[in-house]
């Protein structure tokens, strides 16, 4: 059963997950058995503002340790990473990476501080504070 924690994810601390291949219920949010999928199977926050489509990257995490456990990254995500806020050569999509066992991921900071200020899935414009009165 593969193993994949979470690190960084603010307030939600660390979290470390288990499942079974062919058992989680698909999400409907990117690949099948991503790490997408996975977190929200486990309640675990992970934006995902285009639904898990590969169009935007809010769902960027950095793999700290397991990346030859994930499924290789296609030329749609790396042309969609190239453009993602604080990248690494260990960066991936959450909703595209699939995960074939264990696995150890952290959430930018950049991603992290969108989280904590209120972002929303599906509504970008969320990412913007309300002005402080
Ligand atoms: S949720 Fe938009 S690219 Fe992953």
């Amino acid at each position: 059963m593969p193993k994949v924690t979470f690190t960084n994810f603010g307030a939600e601390g660390d979290q470390t997950v288990e499942f079974e291949h062919g058992k989680l219920p698909f999400q409907d949010h990117g690949k099948p058995e991503s790490l997408l999928d996975i977190a929200m199977n486990f309640g675990i926050h992970l934006e995902h503002a285009c639904g898990g489509s590969c169009a935007c990257t809010t769902c960027h995490v950095i793999v700290t340790s397991g990346d030859a456990n994930l499924s290789e990254a296609d030329d749609d995500e790396l042309d969609k990473l190239d453009t993602a806020a604080d990248l690494t050569l260990h960066s991936r999509l959450g909703c595209q990476a699939v995960v074939k066992g264990d696995v150890t991921v952290r959430l930018p900071a950049w991603n992290r501080n969108y989280v904590s200020e209120g972002g929303g899935s599906m509504n970008l414009g969320d990412a913007i504070p309300p002005p402080k009165i």
